[in-house]
C-alpha cells in the first residue's frame, strides 16, 4: 500500500496519470442498491456459514472489517454511511438525545422531527437534487422530511413488514422507473437476536444468521428474476457489531453518585450525563467510579472518537469497556450490546459488493465506514457533499481503477523511467552548463582559461 501510494504520488507529480475515468452518460449509469443487515458483526463471517453471501462476494468484493463511527449505535452509523460524516458532524449522536438549546428530545422510537437530521444531507436527497430518483425501504431517516425533502418511493417505518415485501416493492420501483439510481433497504436482524441472546449463544445465532443468509439468497434470486442482477451495483453491509454482556459485568452509577445529583440522557454503554450541581464534583466521583468505565468532560473526549463538537453532546460522557453495562441501580437489561469504542473489532461490521463497477473475487482487509459515501457518489456520478471519507481508500475495489500488482508493476516501470529520464536530462543539462555558462564553470574550476576551445 505504502509503496504503491508513493509511486502514485511520484506519477502524479510527474504530470502523468494511470487511470482514465470512464465518461458515462447519465442514463447508462447503473443504479446502486445499498442493503444493511443491522448488527452484523464482522467475525460472524468466520464463525458461521453463509453460502448465499459467499456466492455474492465470490463474484465481487469482500471487505472483512469496516471501522465504523463512535458511538457504535444504529442511527449514528446508518447516518454516517449515507453522509460520510462522523457523528459530531452529522448530529445523529446516539439512540436517545437531548438538545439543550431547543430543549427537544430524540429517541429512535420517535425520530420523525427533521430537526435532528438537518445538520447533514443524506445521499438520497442529493440524488434527487441531481435529477434522479431514490427509493427506500426503511433505512433510518428515509421516511423523514430531511432538508425539506420527501421521497416518493419510500415506506413509513414498520418492523412487521417482511423482508420479501420490502425488497419486492423496491425492485418494482427500480424496474418501473429507470430514473431510480439509488435504492436502500434495511433489515433488523441479526441485531435483534444479538441483543436478546448475546452473540456467544451459538445455537440462537446460527438460527438467525441462517435466516439472514436466506434473505441474501432471496435478494440474489429476486434481482436475477427482475433482470437487475449483474446490471446494477449492490452493496451489503451493516452499522455495527455486537458484544457479549453478563450480569457479572454491571457498573452501577448510584453506587458512585447520588441519584438526585444528575440527569441521564442516554445510559449504556455510552452514558450522557447532565450534572445538576457543578460539573467537576460529579466528574471526579464518576472518574473513580469503576475500573471498567472511563469518564470524560465534554471538552476532553479524545479527538479520535470525533465526539465533541456538537451541542447535543452532554457535559459528561461515560464509556464502558467492551461487554460492560452501565445501569443506574438496576439489573442487566440485555445479553448483547453495542455502542462501545469504535476501535474494538467486535463493534465492526463487514461490507460486500457486487456489480459491474466492482472487481470480481477481490478482498480488502478494511476501510472506514465514512469512505463508503464518496464511493457511492462516484458510482452514481454525483458530486459528494463535504464529508470525512476518502475515495482514495476505496478505489481499489473498482474494476475501472488501476490498482494492485499490474498497477504496481506499471508504476515501477514508469517510476524508473521517470527517474532515469530525469537523471539523464539533469546530467546533460549539467554538461551543457559546464561548457556554456562561464560563471558556473568558474565556480568549479579555478584556473578556467578564457580561451576554452569548447566555447567556439
Ligand atoms: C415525538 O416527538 C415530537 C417532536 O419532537 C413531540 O412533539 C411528540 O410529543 C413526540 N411523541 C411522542 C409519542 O413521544
Ligand atoms: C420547505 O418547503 C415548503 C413548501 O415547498 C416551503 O414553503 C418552505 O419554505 C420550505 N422550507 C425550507 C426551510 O426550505
Ligand atoms: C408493497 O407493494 C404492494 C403492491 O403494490 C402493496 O400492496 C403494499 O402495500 C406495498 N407494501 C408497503 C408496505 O407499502
Ligand atoms: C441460548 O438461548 C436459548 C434461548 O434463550 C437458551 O435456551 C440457551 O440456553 C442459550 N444457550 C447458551 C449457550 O447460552
Ligand atoms: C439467474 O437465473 C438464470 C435462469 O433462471 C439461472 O440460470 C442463473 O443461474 C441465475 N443466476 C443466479 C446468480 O442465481
Ligand atoms: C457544565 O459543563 C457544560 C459544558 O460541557 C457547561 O455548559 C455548563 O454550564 C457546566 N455547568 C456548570 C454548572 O458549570
Ligand atoms: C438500589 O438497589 C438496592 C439493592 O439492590 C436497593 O436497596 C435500593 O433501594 C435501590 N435504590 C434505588 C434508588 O432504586
Ligand atoms: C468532517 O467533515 C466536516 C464537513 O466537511 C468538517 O466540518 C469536519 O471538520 C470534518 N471532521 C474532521 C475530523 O476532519
Ligand atoms: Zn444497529
Amino acid at each position: 500500500m505504502q509503496i504503491s501510494g508513493y509511486l502514485y504520488a511520484l506519477i502524479i507529480c510527474s504530470g502523468l496519470t494511470l487511470s482514465v475515468p470512464a465518461l458515462k452518460s447519465a442514463n447508462d449509469t447503473p443504479a446502486l442498491l445499498l442493503v444493511s443487515f443491522d448488527g452484523f458483526r464482522a467475525d460472524y463471517l468466520n464463525k458461521y456459514s453463509f453460502p448465499n453471501l459467499e456466492k455474492f462476494f465470490s463474484d465481487g468484493v469482500l471487505v472483512h472489517e469496516l471501522t465504523n463511527v463512535f458511538t457504535t449505535k444504529t442511527f449514528p452509523n446508518h447516518y454516517s454511511l449515507v453522509t460520510g460524516l462522523y457523528a459530531e458532524s452529522h448530529g445523529m449522536l446516539a439512540s436517545i438525545m437531548y438538545d439543550p438549546v431547543s430543549k427537544r428530545h430524540f429517541s429512535i422510537k420517535n425520530d420523525s422531527d427533521p430537526f435532528w437530521w438537518n445538520e447533514a444531507t443524506p445521499i438520497w436527497v442529493s440524488v434527487e437534487k441531481n435529477g434522479y430518483r431514490a427509493a427506500a425501504a426503511m433505512w433510518p431517516g428515509t421516511d423523514v422530511k430531511i432538508q425539506n425533502h420527501t421521497l416518493k418511493y419510500k415506506y413509513e417505518y414498520d418492523s412487521k413488514v417482511p423482508f420479501e415485501e420490502r425488497l419486492g416493492n423496491l425492485t418494482q420501483w427500480m424496474t418501473m422507473d429507470r430514473s431510480v439510481k439509488f435504492a436502500t433497504l434495511y433489515w433488523e436482524e441479526p441485531d435483534w437476536s444479538g441483543h436478546k441472546y448475546g452473540p456467544e449463544n451459538t445455537t440462537e445465532m446460527t438460527k438467525v444468521l441462517r435466516e439472514v443468509d436466506n434473505h441474501i439468497g432471496f435478494l440474489i434470486e429476486q434481482l436475477n428474476k427482475t433482470g437487475l442482477w449483474g446490471k446494477i451495483n449492490v452493496i451489503i453491509t451493516s452499522d455495527h457489531g455486537m458484544a457479549q454482556c453478563a450480569k457479572e459485568r454491571l457498573i452501577k452509577l448510584n453506587d458512585c453518585i447520588s441519584p438526585n445529583s444528575y440527569t441521564v440522557v442516554d445510559l449504556t454503554p455510552v452514558a450522557a450525563i447532565i450534572p445538576l450541581q457543578d460539573n467537576s464534583t460529579i466528574y471526579k466521583k464518576l472518574s473513580s467510579c469503576h475500573d471498567h468505565m472511563k469518564a470524560y468532560l465534554k471538552d476532553d473526549v479524545p479527538d479520535r472518537l470525533h465526539y465533541k463538537n456538537n451541542e447535543r453532546i452532554q457535559p459528561i460522557i461515560l464509556v464502558a469497556d467492551e461487554g460492560w453495562t452501565i445501569v443506574k441501580n438496576g439489573s442487566l437489561p440485555r445479553l448483547g450490546d453495542h455502542g462501545y469504542d469504535n476501535t474494538l473489532p467486535s463493534m465492526h461490521p463487514f461490507l460486500a459488493a457486487h456489480g459491474p463497477a466492482f472487481r470480481k473475487g477481490y478482498r480488502m482487509s478494511s476501510f472506514n465506514s465514512v469512505d463508503l459515501y464518496p464511493l457511492m457518489c462516484h458510482l452514481i456520478g454525483i458530486a459528494p457533499e463535504a464529508n470525512n471519507g476518502s475515495f482514495a481508500h476505496v478505489r481499489c475495489a473498482l474494476v475501472n481503477e488501476q490498482c494492485g500488482e499490474l498497477a504496481l508493476a506499471v508504476g515501477i516501470v514508469i517510476g524508473v523511467l521517470i527517474i532515469l529520464t530525469t537523471f539523464t536530462c539533469l546530467f546533460k543539462l549539467m554538461k551543457n552548463r559546464d561548457a556554456s555558462s562561464r560563471p558556473f564553470a568558474r565556480l568549479e574550476l579555478d584556473d578556467d582559461a578564457d580561451d576554452e576551445p569548447l566555447l567556439e
